[in-house]
């Protein structure tokens, strides 16, 4: 029986409506399981730049180191889009947090629930049983290189370090290791980019520390073809930061919504726990917007930040079990299906964790 501190960052659009489905769920798993779980809500992204000016306060960074773990809805929308260089965006929050916290891996499964099957647009056929462990790098690359605007031009690069290849791949070693497979895929643009030739070189050297593992490369592009083509093919796939937010973006649709896609991201200390989606303003408060992927962040937040795993576990069968008995929330709804909220499914899965 623990006691764990959590920062909770709601963010913009749909992020409260979510987060609060998620704290539902772990109630039910405190309940369950007999742990408390203290809340600390702190501000990010355009909430936070309405309220304080900046996209990621002080005050939230410290609050988020003193906590075990860390919740986040989703951030940003139109109402804070600029195109200024110098304007202040809510993304900045997002990727400040994870820069301040040093949460160098992005884990982000792809799993697909036997229930969802037909409600992606891909046949089943080809997704039956495709179970893949996305590990994108995440506090280097293209999203943090040097960049420029000047006049007419703008320019932004793609760096990468040896040690930050190193530490990434390591973690995708062990991960595959941790699934029992050898299979980990390697995915770059190394026929044309510099940095992806030194991310190539790295990863062989850091696997060869692993000689059950077997690394092999990919071309980014593709990787794009082969997701849809013969998904089953991938296990762990491992890859820089802009790739991985693209390639993982598209591997949710084999799960039939990027509402499904949840995601981790690690570092040494505290870890960060998030749905993989964005903040689909137009869905605010409106109750429609499927709080599972963030649900599923929370899972994993019990599995790797808490240690928790059996409540980890609890959790995602709580979500088996509601599809299938048949209810979705409209990005997955089907014929034949009940369509239900956000809260109420939120509830649905608290009421099935045991
Ligand atoms: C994601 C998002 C973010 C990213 C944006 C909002 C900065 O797309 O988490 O995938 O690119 O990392
Ligand atoms: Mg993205």
């Amino acid at each position: 029986m623990g006691q764990y501190r959590i920062a909770a960052l709601p963010g913009d659009g749909i992020g409260p409506d979510i987060t609060r489905e998620a704290q539902k769920v772990l109630e039910a798993v405190a309940a369950k399981f007999g742990h408390t779980f203290a809340y600390e809500e702190a501000l990010i992204g355009g909430a936070a730049i309405d309220e304080t000016g900046s996209p990621l306060p002080d005050e939230t960074v410290a609050r988020c180191k003193a906590s075990d773990a860390v919740l986040l809805g989703a951030i940003g929308g139109p109402k804070w889009d600029t195109t200024d260089p110098d304007g202040v965006r809510p993304e900045q929050g997002l990727l400040g947090i994870r820069k301040a916290l040093e949460l160098y891996a992005n884990l982000r499964p792809v799993k697909i629930f036997d229930a969802l099957i037909d409600s992606s647009t891909v046949k089943p056929d080809v997704i039956r049983g495709v179970d893949i462990m996305i590990v994108r790098e995440l506090t280097g690359g293209i999203y943090f290189g040097k960049r420029e605007r000047v006049g007419e031009m703008a320019y932004d690069t793609m760096e990468y370090n040896a040690y930050e290849v190193e530490r990434i791949v390591r973690m995708a070693c062990e991960l595959a290791r941790a699934r029992n497979t050898a299979n980990v895929c390697s995915v770059d643009k190394a026929n044309v980019l510099e940095a992806s030739r030194l991310w190539r070189e790295v990863a062989h050297r850091v696997a060869a520390e692993y000689p059950d593992i077997e690394l092999w490369d990919q071309l980014v592009d593709n990787s794009a073809q082969q997701i849809i083509k013969n998904p089953r093919q991938f296990d762990v796939m491992v890859t820089g930061n802009m790739f991985g937010d693209i390639l993982s973006d598209e591997a949710s649709m084999l799960s039939g919504s990027l509402g499904m896609l949840a995601s981790a991201s690690l570092g040494d200390g505290p870890g960060l726990y998030e749905p993989s989606h964005g903040s689909a303003p137009k869905y605010t408060g409106m109750d429609v917007a499927n709080p599972t992927a963030t649900v599923l962040s929370a899972a994993l937040m019990l599995r790797y930040s808490l240690e928790l795993g059996r409540e980890a576990d609890a959790v995602e069968v709580a979500i088996e079990r509601v599809l299938a008995d048949g209810y979705r929330t409209k990005d997955i709804m089907s014929e034949g299906r009940e369509l239900v909220g956000t809260s109420r499914m939120g509830d649905l899965i608290a009421e099935r964790v045991e």
